[in-house]
């Protein structure tokens, strides 16, 4: 595995790959790798592609009350899960990946507004920058991202549809603990109190699933939701939506499915999950 931290060699070994007929696989990641970022790379794997794996920590994608700076680094663990997986490259770029004059941004609008937008207002300007520079530095056929950050995942796909990205894009499902909390980089920072309510997320979600699985309609859903997160002892939440699928919008009923999307907050861990409910006839 090719552990590369200067983007015109990333590049170049992408190009490489290319002229050999390889198709070249991307996924970027923020380190402190577990098992849901593992199951991307398998995706990545499954196409036949050549995989590189980026992992930065992206300072723009923070807001100045965010915990960048305790964002877990663990560079040398997360090279080895990768080695061991059978991955072509890692991009770790050892420096910023902004010159101190970066003054561009690649913005999306409309999706990047509700959910986690409202309440990290410069949140997804910051990843949608990153993602589009990766993409151009590594040039792959396929970018791979997880159902976990889903409205990220949709952002990201417009961006690429809006700006003629020659990528394909692919969203692998959101693996979870046993009890079904989501596989999160920050989940370290729980306490064993916070951990065991922390279960409340994902409790909720497959509660609302069966629900609407059993016939419940828009209306008995939201009430539902609501009942359910009122019952608990802690986290301090910061969202709870039923959304459109596509659109992150308003729906009126289950006509054409829905997000349920969740954000809580357990001491300093900021924790999201969603689960997509099925169109209902
Ligand atoms: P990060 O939080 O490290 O996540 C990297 C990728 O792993 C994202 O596509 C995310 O959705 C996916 N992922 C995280 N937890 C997952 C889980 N439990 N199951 C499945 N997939 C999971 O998302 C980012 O980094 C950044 O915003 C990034 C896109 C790298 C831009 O900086």
């Amino acid at each position: 595995m090719r552990v590369i931290d200067a983007a015109a060699e990333l590049r170049a070994l992408s190009r490489e790959w290319r002229r050999e007929g390889r198709r070249v696989a991307l996924v970027p990641t923020m380190g402190a790798l577990h098992e849901g970022h593992l199951s991307l790379v398998r995706i990545a794997q499954t196409e036949g592609a050549r995989v590189i794996v980026t992992i930065y920590v992206n300072p723009t994608q923070f807001s100045p009350s965010e915990d960048l700076a305790a964002y877990p680094r663990t560079l040398d663990r997360d090279c080895a899960l990768l080695n061991d997986l059978g991955v072509d490259a890692v991009f770790a770029p050892k420096r910023d990946m902004y010159l101190p004059d970066h003054t561009t941004w690649v913005t999306v609008d409309g999706l990047t507004t509700g959910l986690c937008g409202a309440s990290r207002p410069t949140h997804f300007r910051g990843v949608t920058t990153i993602v589009a520079k990766l993409l151009h530095i590594a040039e792959p056929d396929i970018a791979v991202f997880g159902q976990k950050d889903y409205q990220q995942a949709r952002v990201i796909e417009r961006m690429m549809r809006d700006m003629d990205f020659p990528v394909v894009i692919r969203v692998g499902p959101i693996v979870r603990e046993a009890d079904g909390l989501a596989m999160s980089s920050r989940n370290r920072f729980l306490s064993p109190e916070d951990r065991a309510a922390a279960r409340v997320l994902s409790r909720t979600l497959f509660a609302c699933s069966d629900r609407a699985r059993a016939g419940a309609s828009l209306a008995e859903l939201c009430a539902f939701l609501d009942a359910s997160l009122a019952d608990r002892a802690r986290g301090e939440l910061d969202y709870a939506v039923i959304a459109h699928p596509a659109t992150l919008g308003e729906i009126r009923d289950l006509s054409e499915g829905a997000l349920i999307a969740l954000a809580m907050r357990f001491g300093s861990a900021r924790l999201i999950d969603n689960i997509l409910i099925e169109p209902q006839k």
